[in-house]
């Protein structure tokens, strides 16, 4: 699935970079008078803006988002104060402006084998502490990969970044036949790897499925902490999806070695899915809400030259919400210290703006010293 995902977040992310001068979202942001006025959230900011505590909900460390979005509005429902959520990924290398300014902090990923030569400066760019490699190698519609070519691509591009302090995530491959036997092989061969956490995949129907699986990769591998960076209930009764949800994520919160999870996923409704978060106006559906902790903040039909269709305009709950950009320290304790997100582009022009002030200091120390 992620591989369509992860074609049209790549598209939508170049041509917001090309056409749309460096992520101003023109495409999907409706103009001003497009947009209703909003009603404020009363009683939830002070005057200078800047959320009471009580607004703001604690994030749950574990809980995370796999953006499987085609619209890059869709973010606005769980960039809100309300939203319990604390990471999120989209298997890509580089976040795009909307997931970038979405103050949830993005985990980039090295899919596959392709660009794994740019995937270090990637990530070093963006200051991220935590990176995921090879999403489903051992699938033929994935990254499909062989598990030793894995492990020697792993050695050349992913474990340089250890020198750096980054956390190293494991293949995550599927929970299928093939997937067991090629982490088996992978590990055979990489025995240099640093590998700190191990992410994992799965669907299927009912909680015990689930639980077994868990606790068999945690019995091969009980040195690793688990990330379940895709999963979802494939039940055609959606009561059962929901309760499938409440069950898994009150499990995995109390399950000391699971150290993320991400259900699968952020979208819109797809034909024989019923695990999607999202309705067909993009609001969140009752999936959506359990999973983010948060109500739908707003929808509105638009109908533009470009588009036409429900769009989310507008998530900002309350302004100027904290980043959320460190682990909680029990969960960094094994790796990297948490360093703040750097937002890519939104550096340049600082360096720009100090490049300036040091030109002009210099200038000014040297027309001091010469009037001195
Ligand atoms: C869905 O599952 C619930 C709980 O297991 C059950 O009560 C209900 O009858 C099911 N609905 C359908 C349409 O099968
Ligand atoms: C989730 O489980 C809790 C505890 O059993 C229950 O109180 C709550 O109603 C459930 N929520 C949903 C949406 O199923
Ligand atoms: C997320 O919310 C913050 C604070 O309300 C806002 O400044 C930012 O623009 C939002 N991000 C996106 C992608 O809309």
């Amino acid at each position: 699935m992620p591989v369509t995902v992860g074609v049209a977040v790549a598209i939508l992310y170049f041509l917001s970079i090309f056409s749309f001068d460096h992520g101003c979202m023109a495409t999907t942001t409706p103009s001003a008078t497009e947009r209703p006025t909003k009603t404020s959230a009363a009683g939830t900011s002070s005057a200078t803006g800047t959320p009471t505590a009580a607004a703001v909900a604690r994030k749950n460390p574990k809980r995370g988002l796999a953006f499987a979005a085609e619209l890059p509005g869709d973010i606005l429902n769980v960039n809100q104060t309300a939203s319990v959520i604390s990471w999120q990924y989209d298997w890509a290398n580089l976040p795009p402006a909307y997931l970038a300014t979405s103050n949830i902090k993005y985990i980039p990923m090295q899919w596959g084998s392709g660009s794994i030569d740019r995937f270090v400066d990637a990530v070093r760019a963006q200051g991220a502490d935590t990176i995921l490699a090879f999403n489903e190698p051992d699938f033929v519609n994935e990254a499909n990969m062989d598990p030793t070519e894995a492990a020697r691509l792993w050695m050349a591009y992913i474990e340089p970044l250890k020198q750096y302090g980054v956390r190293l995530g494991g293949p995550a491959v599927t929970a299928a036949g093939t997937g067991r036997p090629w982490l088996q092989q992978f590990f055979a061969a990489c025995g240099e790897c640093s590998i700190d956490f191990l992410p994992i995949h799965w669907y299927g129907v009912g909680t015990s499925g689930f639980y077994d699986y868990l606790w068999t990769i945690h019995n091969e591998y009980p040195r690793l902490p688990v990330w379940v960076t895709e999963y979802a209930d494939t039940s055609d009764n959606e009561t059962e999806v929901l309760s499938f949800m409440n069950e898994t994520m009150r499990y995995m919160d109390e399950l000391e070695w699971i150290e993320r999870y991400a259900w699968f996923g952020l979208f819109r409704p797809k034909s024989g899915v019923h695990y999607n978060l999202l309705r067909e106006d993009g609001g969140l559906n009752a999936l959506g809400e359990l999973y983010t902790g948060a109500k739908t903040v707003y929808t509105q039909y638009i109908k533009d030259t470009t588009f036409e269709g429900y769009k989310t305009v507008d998530g900002a709950d309350i302004p100027n919400q904290p980043l959320v950009t460190s682990w909680p320290v029990s969960l960094t304790a094994s790796g990297a210290s948490p360093s703040r997100r750097v937002i890519l582009g939104a550096n340049a022009p600082i360096s720009v703006i100090s490049l300036v002030a040091i030109a002009i200091g210099s200038l000014m120390s040297g027309v001091y010293w010469k009037v001195w």
